[in-house]
C-alpha cells in the first residue's frame, strides 16, 4: 500500500500534559495527538458504544473488510471475529502501535483516511467515531469509493449535525472569557446532518440505503474528573490556544459552564449525536 506521510514526528506533544501548566506543550493547531493509554483505560465507552455497529456490517465469514481510523484496534478484532479478512489503518502511529500490542495476529497499518490505496478492494469499509476527525470529507468519500469493490458497502458511525453543541459553545465562551478571540480557534470537527453526507456519498458513486442522526447522551466515568480528562483526551484544537499557564482555568471555566446542563447525579455527561449512514458503492 501506499505510504504514509504522516510519521511519528508529526504527533507532537501530549494531551495529557496540555492542562498542566508545568510541562512545556509542542502541540501546534494543526496537530492532534492521540494517547492510546488514555484512550484505552478512560474512553473505552468509544469503541464499547460503536459495537453494535458491527451488526449494522454484518460481517460474512471470507470477506475482505477495512476498519477506517481502527484506534487501538478493538473493533476491528470484533469484526475479525467473524472470519472476515480485516484489516485497520490510523493516521496515528501510536494508535496503530498500540492496536498491534492489542491483537497482534491482526494486519494494521499507519495510513490516512484521505489517501490510502490496496492492491486489492474490500467488501466492505467500516468505520467508528473517526470521520468527524477528518475536515476534508470529499477525500474520504473518494478514497472509500476507490478501494471498494462494485456494490461494497461503507457502514460508518461518527459526531452528527449537533454533536457535542454544548461543549463546543462553552469551549467558545471560555476563550472570550480568557481574553480569546473565538475567531483564534477554528472548529476541528465535521459534523454533517444527514442531508449533507447522504449529497456526499451520491455525488460521489454511492447509494445510500440507511441514514440517522440521534441523540446519545453518555456518562463519563471518574466522577468530578469526567469532563476534564474528556477535553484532554479529545479538545486539544481549544487547549493549544490557550497559553500553558492558564489552561488550567479555561478546563475550570469550561467545568462551570457546563456544570448546569451536563453534570448530574454526580457524573458528567457528553451530549453526542452520532450519524450512522450505510451506503453501497454503485
Ligand atoms: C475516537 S478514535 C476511534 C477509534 C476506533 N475507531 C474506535 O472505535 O475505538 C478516532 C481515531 O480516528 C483516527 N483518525 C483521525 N484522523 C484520521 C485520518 N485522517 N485518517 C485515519 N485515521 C484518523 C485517530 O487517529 C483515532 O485513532
Amino acid at each position: 500500500m501506499r505510504a504514509l506521510e504522516t510519521q511519528p514526528s508529526a504527533e507532537l506533544g501530549c494531551l495529557k500534559y496540555l492542562t498542566n501548566p508545568h510541562y512545556c506543550v509542542k502541540l501546534t493547531k494543526s496537530s492532534m495527538f492521540w494517547d492510546p493509554n488514555l484512550y484505552d483505560t478512560k474512553h473505552s465507552f468509544v469503541w464499547e458504544r460503536g459495537a453494535e455497529l458491527i451488526d449494522l456490517l454484518a460481517p460474512a465469514a471470507g470477506e475482505r473488510i477495512l476498519d477506517l481510523g481502527c484506534g487501538t484496534g478493538h473493533l476491528t478484532a470484533k469484526i475479525a471475529a467473524f472470519d472476515s479478512e480485516t484489516i485497520g489503518i490510523d493516521s496515528s502511529p501510536a494508535m496503530i502501535a498500540e492496536a498491534s500490542r492489542n491483537y497482534p495476529a491482526l494486519h494494521f497499518e499507519v495510513a490516512d483516511a484521505r489517501d490510502f490505496w490496496f492492491d486489492r478492494p474490500f467488501d466492505a469499509i467500516f468505520s467508528n467515531a473517526a470521520l468527524h476527525w477528518i475536515t476534508e470529507p470529499e477525500r474520504v468519500v473518494e478514497s472509500v469509493h476507490e478501494a471498494l469493490k462494485p456494490g461494497g458497502r461503507f457502514v460508518a458511525e461518527f459526531g452528527g449535525k449537533g454533536n457535542v453543541q454544548a461543549l463546543v459553545q462553552a469551549f467558545y465562551d471560555s476563550l472570550q472569557l480568557l481574553g480569546r478571540a473565538s475567531t483564534e480557534v477554528k472548529n476541528p470537527w465535521y459534523f454533517p446532518g444527514i442531508a449533507e453526507y447522504s449529497s456526499l456519498l451520491e455525488s460521489h458513486g454511492f447509494e445510500v440505503v440507511f441514514a440517522t442522526l440521534f441523540d446519545r447522551p453518555t456518562p463519563l466515568d471518574q466522577g468530578q474528573e469526567g469532563m476534564r480528562n474528556w477535553i484532554t483526551m479529545f479538545a486539544g484544537a481549544f487547549c493549544a490556544a490557550i497559553p500553558p499557564e492558564r489552561r488550567d482555568a479555561f478546563v475550570r471555566r469550561v467545568e462551570q459552564l457546563l456544570q448546569p446542563s451536563l453534570f448530574r447525579d454526580g457524573g458528567w455527561y457528553v451530549d453526542y449525536r452520532r450519524l450512522r449512514i450505510v451506503a453501497r458503492k454503485i
